[in-house]
């Protein structure tokens, strides 16, 4: 399951995504919004709970440059977000940083090149390895709550 989620800046580009994930028979739960404006925190945050709940194994958030939706997705627990703007960033933070949210800008990349980052991005598996040891590095630095 996907979860998917834009702030105004991006319900278009959403709705391209939302079309690939129909076309290719990828079931998606998507957050919303089609409120203008809208806050992407919000949104970020409700994708990311998806993903923590156990609802959505990846997620797909999309505003005007992607940039704000990572920043708020990579303070959730349990995230690695990344903002891609081409396929090779795509295919490599799956394969060595095991992303499990893909955030784009609509107002950056066009929507063909879009649809070709996201699937990049799900049909690449994460590598492992040495690359294991790396990721629970980086974890290991989230902030307990206790
Ligand atoms: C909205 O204007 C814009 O700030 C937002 O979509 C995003 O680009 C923030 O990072």
């Amino acid at each position: 399951m996907i979860a998917i989620g834009s702030d105004h800046a991006a319900a278009g580009l959403r709705k391209v995504i939302q079309a690939y994930l129909e076309t290719n028979q990828i079931p998606y739960v998507d957050l919303g919004t089609d409120e203008a404006p809208s806050d992407y925190p919000v949104i970020a945050e409700a994708v990311c709970a998806a993903l923590t709940d156990g609802t959505a194994e990846m997620g797909v958030l999309l505003c005007g440059t992607g940039i704000g939706m990572c920043m708020t997705a990579n303070k959730c627990r349990g995230i690695r977000a990344a903002v891609c703007t081409e396929t090779y960033s795509a295919k490599y933070t799956r394969l060595h940083n095991d992303a499990n949210v893909l955030c784009m800008g609509a107002r950056v990349v066009g929507e063909g090149l879009a649809v070709e980052i996201l699937e990049t991005f799900l049909q690449t598996r994460f590598e492992g390895g040495r690359h294991q040891r790396r990721v629970d590095m980086m974890m290991a630095l989230e902030v307990s709550e206790d």
